[in-house]
Formats: structure tokens, sequence, C-alpha cells
């Protein structure tokens, strides 16, 4: 059947106290709502509403580059049924229309799947849960045959005592499929008669049932966990807590070894070959892919970085925008920034920074060292305290070190330049000229010695 989604996301997010839109706050590193249109996209809707009202157009900036989505505006924020009768004006009739929140960022696409599959011109699928404290959440009333008849939310129940009601731990999870031309109608309908002078969209259950519609009903494979709201930054938490934690089992179901699965944070992708190991306290963002064998030490942040099989990196060490080659050893503490490439066998040791340089297989910078927009060659030998002077005050400039090349201690390469193939830099040199190859250069002051002298004394009053 034709699906389209209604995702809510206008409400004011009160309890988060911060100026950042709700639905904009980051769970792992991406926007709520963008984990909840990623398991929206698994349904390949043919089309996605999203309701925007409170900070509109800082959600819709957001999500700019989506051309799959449409905004619908939502003003004044009238309740949920507000919401959906503004959400549904652009979707056609015919098909199911599937509504979810943008704040129940773990809701899995299979449960979306599951839920919508039982939908028709007919049938009304609801997704509830049984859950242990139902404080807040709207109650499934069912009659005495276990059908559901209607919903009636915690505010309106205290509000008239209602101690049956508030008695059921069955929730409405607000996730739910109905067919599109019925639920349109039904929406015209809805009327601010409750205890928060609200339309609320959760009425319509009581409707369907009336207008003799199916109403079905399903439950998360995940439970709770899975269609748990976030109001506030406790909540936020945990969940973040919780979906990294399931990130971190499918990384171990596929084989990863983590040393401790509680101490990892993936904000984004993270692929592993075979046989990789990841210490604790390790941070990963964006799209990071690593190969067989790899081992990461504890407290590294590696983001939009690619490691090749069998390279080793140490701890502390905070990589950005690098590509690291088979069995490189990185690290402890070395900071690979954006254009980092590193080929084969590269050794990065303790405080060197490499930023928009290529290494050749083998070259070595060992310790204290600044490589920025150079290309080493390969088998160099970078020395302790080595820097390439890149900018000059207003460009950038390339050094080219070539193969073989030994770079002594304390050395400045002023770019441009070029050291010549198998030549040598004394240590302390400052380069301003490019060397020929196999060349010795020393650019220092000579050494000079005064035999015997004597410091001068104090005089004595
Ligand atoms: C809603 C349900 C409740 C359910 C609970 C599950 C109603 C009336 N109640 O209550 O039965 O148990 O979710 O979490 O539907 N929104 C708008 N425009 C509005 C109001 C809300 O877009 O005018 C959006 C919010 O941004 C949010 C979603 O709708 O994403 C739910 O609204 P919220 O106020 O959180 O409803 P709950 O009180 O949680
Ligand atoms: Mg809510």
């Amino acid at each position: 059947m034709d699906i389209s989604v209604i995702v809510l996301a206008a409400g004011k997010g009160t309890r988060m106290k911060s100026r950042l839109p709700k639905v904009l706050q980051p769970l792992a590193g991406r926007p709520l709502l963008a984990h909840s249109l990623a398991a929206v996209a698994a349904l390949k809707p043919s089309k996605t509403v999203v309701v925007v009202g409170h900070g509109a157009d800082e959600v819709k900036a957001a999500f700019s580059s989506r051309g799959d989505l449409e905004f619908a505006l939502q003003s004044p924020q009238n309740g949920t049924g507000h919401a959906t009768a503004v959400g549904i004006a652009p979707i056609a009739d015919g098909g199911i229309t599937l509504i979810l929140s943008g704040d129940t960022p773990l809701i899995q696409p299979k449960t979306l799947s599951k839920l919508s599959a039982l939908a028709n011109e007919k049938t009304f699928a609801l997704l509830t849960c049984h859950v242990a404290d139902p404080t807040g959440y709207g109650r499934i009333v069912r009659n005495d045959a276990g059908e559901v008849v209607k919903i009636v939310e915690h505010k309106d129940a205290l509000a008239a005592n209602d101690q049956a009601t508030l008695a059921i731990h069955e929730m409405n999870t607000a996730i739910m499929c109905a067919p599109t031309a019925w639920l349109r109608r039904a929406l015209t309908k809805l009327e601010p008669k409750n205890a928060q002078g609200e339309l609320y969209l959760t009425d319509v259950i009581a409707m369907a049932a009336v207008d003799g519609l199916k109403i079905a009903t399903t439950q998360p494979d995940g439970g709770e966990t899975e269609i748990a709201g976030v109001n506030d930054k406790i909540q936020l938490a945990a969940l973040e807590c919780a979906f990294q934690h399931q990130q971190a089992e499918a990384l171990m179901r596929d084989g990863v070894t983590l040393i401790d699965p509680h101490r990892i944070d993936i904000r984004g992708t993270l692929s592993c070959g075979s046989d990789v190991e990841i210490d604790v306290n390790c941070v990963f963002e964006g799209e990071v892919t690593l190969g067989d064998n790899v081992r990461i030490g504890a407290n590294c942040v590696i983001k939009d970085a690619t490691i090749a099989a069998n390279a080793v990196i140490h701890p502390m060490c905070h990589i950005d925008g690098a590509t690291v080659g088979e069995s490189a050893i990185i690290g402890p503490f070395a900071r690979l920034r954006p254009g980092a490439a590193l080929a084969e066998a590269v050794h990065i040791g303790n405080f060197v920074e490499v930023k928009n340089s290529t290494l050749a297989k083998g070259a070595k910078a060992n310790h204290l060292a600044y490589l920025g927009d150079a290309t080493v060659g390969e088998r160099v030998n970078y020395g302790a305290g080595a820097i390439t002077a890149n900018y000059d005050g207003a460009n950038k400039h390339r050094t080219i070190i070539e193969a073989d090349v030994h770079v002594g201690s304390n050395c400045v390469l002023v770019a441009p330049v070029t050291i010549g193939a198998g030549g040598t830099v004394g240590g302390g040199s400052t380069i301003t000229k490019s060397t020929e190859p196999g060349a010795l250069t020393v650019a220092r002051g000579k050494q000079l010695s005064i035999p015997n002298w004597k410091r001068p004394l104090k005089t004595s009053k």
C-alpha cells in the first residue's frame, strides 16, 4: 500500500531548557529528528511531511539538504491532532499515513514496518507498549472483548480522578498508522474538550472504534527503550547511553573486541574489518573505517578517517580527516589533521602534528614535530622538533622532502622548499633554499669555543 509519513516536530520542548529546538538536540552527534527520519526512510514512503512550529526555520535549515522532505508549518501549536491535520494537507488520499513524533529517536525500522503492515482502508494500526510506570502517557482503554475503544491522556484521567484508567499500564506510544482518507475526515472533527484545551490526535482512536474500523495493535520488539520519548536532558542522556550500548553490541556481534562496551561512543558510522580491537574511552565521529587487525588504544578521538589493516593507534591520539596506511604506527599523543595521508608502515610518534601532507611508505616522524602542506618521500626520517614553516602570514606553501632524506632535530624548513633525495639536514638548521640530492646541508650559527673563559664575578661593595 502507498504509505506517507507525518513526523510531529512542532512542540517547544520546554523541559530541555535550551535555545535549540528539541528535535535538533543531538543524540550520538545527530539531531533527534535525524534518527526518527532514518527509521522512517526504510519504509520508502511516497511522502514524508515534517510538521514544524517552534524554531521552524532552524529545523528546516538543519535538514535543507534533504530534498525528500516536505515541511508543514503549524502555528500556533494547538496539540498533536492539530499538528497532524496540518501535516496531512499535502498527502493524497488512497493510501495509509504513519504518524510519529520527532522525539522518539530509538524507534526501529522493523517496528514501523510491522505496524504499517497492519494498516489498510479498514484497519487503524496502533503501536502500544506495556510499561512499568505509565505516568504522563496516554492509556489504552480496551473493552471486555479486548478491543481498543479509546485513549485517555494521563492528565485527563487525573482530572477525572479515574483510578481505573490510571491503573492501566498499556500506554500509547503516539506512533500509529491510519487510512489517509478516513484520518483526514476524522481530524476535522476533533474538539479541544480536555484538560489541556488542545486537539488531541489520540481522540481519533475512539472515532475509529465508532466508525467500525478495526484497531490493530502491536508492540515494539525493543520494549520501552525503543519508544521512549525525550523531554529533558536526563532522558536525552539515558537514550544516548542506550543507543551507544546498542551500537557497541552490534560491533561485538560482528567480531570487534571492545575492552569495555560501556566506554565507547560512536557519533556516526564505524565500519570494522575482522579482529579489530578498541580500548576504552574512544570516540568515533562521522565516517570511520578500520581495516583488519587494527588496534586502537585508549582515549582516542577519531573522525572521518580510514585506517588500513594492521595499523596500531596508540592511546591519546586525535585523528580527523586522515588516512592511515597498512601497518602504520601512530601515537601515543599524535594529531593527524585533515588531509594527512599516510602510506604503509609510516610511524608518527608523540606530539607530532600532521596536516594536509602525504607521507610515503616507511616515512617516520617520531617526536615533537610539525608537518604541514608537505610531501614526504619513502623512508624519510624527520627529526624531533623539526617543523615546516608553511605559512608566510598570507599564503601556504609546500615543502617537498624527497625519499631517504634525514632531517635533523630542531630544523625549520621554510616553504616553498625541496630537500633533494637522500640528503641530510643538520640539526638546528633553518632551510630557506632547496638542497641538492645527497647533500649534507647545515644552516646554523657556527659553534665557537673560548678556552678557559672566566665568568664575570660579583663586585663586592
Ligand atoms: C503524546 C500522546 C500520548 C502518548 C505520548 C507518548 C497526545 C495527545 N498524547 O503525549 O498519548 O502517550 O505522546 O510519548 O497525542 N507536537 C506538535 N504540535 C503540537 C503539540 C505537539 O507538533 O501542537 C509534537 C511534539 O513536538 C512532539 C509530539 O507532537 O514531538 C508529541 O507531543 P507531546 O506534547 O510530547 O505529547 P505528550 O504529552 O508526550
Ligand atoms: Mg512527549
